[in-house]
């Protein structure tokens, strides 16, 4: 098989990166390892910053997002006791988050490549890149009927933090940076209307907890817990208590509770490669990248990577140059780093770092937060950066 660029990964970077590339008139295959019904369920963040939003809508596959999206306009940081509102729109000139699962736009986009007659393979087994220091590198996998290889000019590798592509960077040609937090979330979705119309982050000194909703009927809610901590500690009721105890106000606001119908625990970290191009390779998301959830940035980042990727890929193609492509992974790396910057920011803001307790920090936390809920200038440095940094 041939194909102009093999894209390794059907998560929300691959299926834009095809996407766009078919806008464009360059064509590209999609190989994914799982099967459509996983990546299509798999429970992720929600959150879509202004530009993804625009990006979806004028590519023409924002129809779903504009009906079933919900436009926020604000977040709130509670802390103490008490909610104080950040005035995101406000604060930005207007500008708004959406919320909307991600596995809902990785279905709008798998949608629209069917229509579009895009290729996309999943249950592709042992998946393999090689020659990327060519001009026709390869990936190869195998399927129900063998061992399969794709030729191509160029290999995308939006395969995630555990995929494979990566690894093809020399070790001597990259330098990675690597840091774990002392906590991971808890994440639930639960069949209850949401307690609360914007977001709430909450800081408590039994540590972090998130107020997020998918619809009038979902809610999504995660807990601060320790990074190796075990599903099996958390029983429903133990949750709900938790999470009515560090969203506890003095004004006796209340917590709906409801049927739990999604658990899982993830470990924080950050993560980064540079370069993030080798030969033809050309890393974009999560295998790139990754961030704490705290901001909200993870799929956003990875959706500036490959509207990159495709403006590149697209100059090489119809001018004849590669100026972009040659400048991809600096390009990319300055918004990386922003948005390290700012996603660290926000998980030390919120939680609570040392078990036995750091009166220093706890001081310096509080603070902080008094500070970004009282000043206007630094409450407009949250807000640029939750919209999303528009320009780099
Ligand atoms: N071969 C083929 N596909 C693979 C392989 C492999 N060896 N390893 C992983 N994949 C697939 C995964 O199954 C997944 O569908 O690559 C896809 C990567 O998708 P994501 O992990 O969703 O990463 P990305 O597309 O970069 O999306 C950015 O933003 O909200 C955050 O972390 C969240 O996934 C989200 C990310
Ligand atoms: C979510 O809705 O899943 C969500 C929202 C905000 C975050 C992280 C996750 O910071």
């Amino acid at each position: 098989m041939r194909t102009q660029v093999g894209i390794v990964g059907a998560g929300p970077a691959g299926l834009m990166l095809s996407h766009l590339l078919h806008l464009a008139g360059i064509e590209s295959v999609v190989i994914e390892n799982r099967s459509r019904a996983y990546v299509e369920q798999r429970v992720r963040a929600g959150v879509l910053e202004n530009d993804t939003v625009e990006l979806m809508k004028s590519t023409g596959v924002g129809e779903r997002l504009v009906r079933e999206g919900l436009v926020h306009h604000g977040i709130e940081l509670r802390f103490n006791g008490e909610g104080h509102r950040i005035d995101l729109s406000g604060l930005t000139g207007g500008r708004t988050i959406s919320v909307y699962g991600q596995q809902e736009v990785v279905k709008d986009l798998v949608d629209r490549r069917l229509r579009d007659n895009g290729a996309i393979i999943y249950e592709a087994e042992d998946v393999r890149i090689d020659d990327i220091e060519t001009a026709t590198p390869r990936v190869s996998y195998t399927s129900v009927e063998g061992r399969q290889e794709l030729r191509c000019d160029f290999i995308a590798g939006c395969d995630g933090f555990h995929g494979i592509t990566r690894a093809a960077i020399p070790r001597s040609a990259r330098a990675v940076y690597d840091w774990n937090y002392p906590f991971g979330w808890l994440g639930i979705l639960a069949a209850v209307a949401p307690s609360t119309e914007e977001l709430i982050y909450a800081r408590h000194e039994q540590g972090f907890a998130l107020h997020s909703l998918r619809s009038p009927e979902l809610s999504r809610l995660y807990l601060q817990v320790e990074p190796d901590d075990d599903l099996a500690n958390w029983s429903d009721d133990r949750i709900w208590s938790e999470l009515a105890t560090r969203f506890a106000t003095r004004d006796g606001w209340t917590l709906h509770e409801g049927p739990i119908i999604e658990r899982a625990i993830t470990p924080m970290r950050s993560f980064v490669i540079d370069p993030m191009s080798y030969g033809r390779l050309f890393l974009a998301g999560d295998s790139a990248h990754i961030v704490p959830p705290t901001g909200a940035k993870g799929l956003n980042l990875a959706v500036h990577d490959v509207r990159r990727l495709a403006q590149a890929l697209e100059e090489h193609y119809t001018r004849h140059s590669d100026s972009l492509l040659d400048s991809y992974s600096k390009d990319c790396l300055r918004r990386v780093w922003q948005v390290q910057r700012f996603s660290w920011w926000m998980t030390s803001l919120l939680h609570r770092f040392d078990d036995a307790g750091d009166p220093h920090r706890d001081r310096l936390q509080r603070a902080e937060l008094e500070y970004v809920t009282s000043s206007r200038a630094a409450a407009t440095v949250l807000a640029e950066n939750y919209v999303g940094l528009p320009g780099i």
